[in-house]
C-alpha cells in the first residue's frame, strides 16, 4: 500500500514524502540530492532516476498536485521512502528561506544541489518582494539556495551544484542599470537575462575558493520538456511541433547531470553546453561582471523590506 503523508503545513512550504510497506526501496546510497523544479521536465525525471539509485531525494516544486503525482510515480516505481515533496514558491525570497529551513532540519549534509525550476512569464510580473518573477525565479533562488546550503555542502565529501540553464549563449545581456526591466520588458530578454546571470552566478561561486562544492554550469540544449501553460497559444503549438523533430529526449539531456553528480569534476567550476566543455575564458563567464553582479545582488537582497 502506498501513500502520501503531509509532515509539514507552514505557511507557504508544506511538505509530504512517499511511504510504502512494500519492501522495494532500492539499497540507500547515503547520498542527499536537491533538486529545485523537481515536479516536471528534466528535474521530475532526475528525482526518479535518483531514487531509484538509492539517493535520498529532497524535491521542490510550487504546485502540491504534481508533487503528489511525483511521489505516487516514484512509489511505483520502488522508490517509495526515498522522495521528500517540498512545496515552496522559489519566486519568493521567503520561499527559499524556508526550503532551506526545512530541508536542513532533516539533513546535516547535502550532496548535490541540482538547480532546474524555471518559469516562462510571457509580461512583466512581480513577486511579493516587487521583483521580476524571472529574475527572482531563475537567477535569485539559485544565488540563495546556493549561499543558504553552503554549510550542508561543505558537510558532504564530494558536494556539487548543478545549475540547469543556458551556459554556452552569448544572446541577451545583464541590463546593468535596470535589472529589474522596468524600463522595457520581454519575455525572452528577461529569460536571456537570468540566463547569463546564471553563468555569472557560477563564476563568482567558484571564485570563493575556500568552498569545496564544485560548481557546474550545464546547458541541456533544446529538451522535449518545458511547462508551456502560460505561453499563449499558438506559440505553445509552435513550440510543439518544433519538439517533435529537434528536441532531444529528456533521459538524453540529463545523462550528463548523473555523471556530475556520481563524479564531481575536480575544477571549481564547470561549463557544459549539451556535450561540449567550454573554457572558462568564455565571453558571458568574465570574474569582473561576476563580482559585480554578486554585489548588486547582495545590495539588492538587503534592501528589501522582507530583510529586517
Ligand atoms: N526545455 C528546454 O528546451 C531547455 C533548454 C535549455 C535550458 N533549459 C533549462 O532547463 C531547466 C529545466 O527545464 P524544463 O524544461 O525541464 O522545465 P519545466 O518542465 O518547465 O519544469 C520547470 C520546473 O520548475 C518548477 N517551478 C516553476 N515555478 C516555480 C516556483 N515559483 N516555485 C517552485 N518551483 C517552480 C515547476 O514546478 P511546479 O509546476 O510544481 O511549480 C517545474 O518542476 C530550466 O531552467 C530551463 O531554463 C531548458
Amino acid at each position: 500500500m502506498t501513500m502520501a503523508a503531509p509532515i509539514v503545513d507552514t505557511e507557504g512550504v508544506s511538505v509530504s514524502e512517499s511511504v510504502s510497506a512494500l519492501p522495494t526501496a532500492p539499497e540507500p546510497t547515503g547520498r542527499v540530492v536537491v533538486v529545485t523544479g523537481g515536479t516536471d521536465g528534466m528535474g521530475r525525471a532526475l528525482v526518479l532516476a535518483r531514487a531509484e539509485r538509492g539517493d535520498q531525494v529532497v524535491a521542490i516544486g510550487s504546485n502540491p498536485a504534481k508533487g503528489e503525482a511525483l511521489l505516487a510515480e516514484a512509489a511505483g516505481r520502488g522508490a517509495a521512502g526515498h522522495v521528500r515533496f517540498v512545496r515552496a514558491d522559489l519566486a519568493t525570497v521567503e520561499g527559499n528561506r524556508r526550503v532551506i529551513e526545512e530541508t536542513l532540519h532533516h539533513h546535516g549534509a547535502i550532496d548535490a544541489l541540482a538547480l532546474f525550476a524555471n518559469r516562462q512569464a510571457p509580461r512583466r510580473t512581480l513577486t511579493r518582494d516587487g521583483l521580476e518573477a524571472t529574475w527572482a525565479l531563475y537567477y535569485l533562488s539559485r544565488y540563495l539556495l546556493g549561499h543558504g546550503f553552503r554549510a550542508a555542502l561543505e558537510a558532504s565529501a564530494a558536494p556539487v551544484i548543478v545549475n540547469v540553464s543556458g551556459v554556452g549563449v552569448t544572446k541577451g545581456s545583464i541590463h546593468w542599470d535596470d535589472l529589474q526591466l522596468e524600463r522595457g520588458y520581454a519575455m525572452v530578454a528577461a529569460q536571456l537575462q537570468a540566463g547569463r546571470a546564471n553563468d555569472l552566478l557560477g563564476v563568482a561561486f567558484a571564485e570563493h575558493g575556500d568552498s569545496k562544492a564544485r560548481y557546474v554550469l550545464y546547458h541541456p540544449g533544446f529538451t522535449r520538456s518545458g511547462d508551456l501553460s502560460p505561453l499563449p497559444l499558438m506559440l505553445r503549438a509552435g513550440i510543439r511541433a518544433a519538439a517533435r523533430i529537434w528536441a532531444r529526449p529528456i533521459p538524453d539531456s540529463i545523462r550528463a547531470i548523473h555523471q556530475f553528480i556520481d563524479t564531481p569534476p575536480a575544477a571549481a567550476l564547470t561549463a557544459v553546453d549539451r556535450n561540449t566543455h567550454l573554457p572558462l575564458t568564455f565571453r558571458t563567464l568574465d570574474p569582473r561582471d561576476a563580482a559585480r553582479l554578486a554585489g548588486l545582488t547582495e545590495k539588492l537582497l538587503a534592501a528589501l523590506p522582507s530583510n529586517p
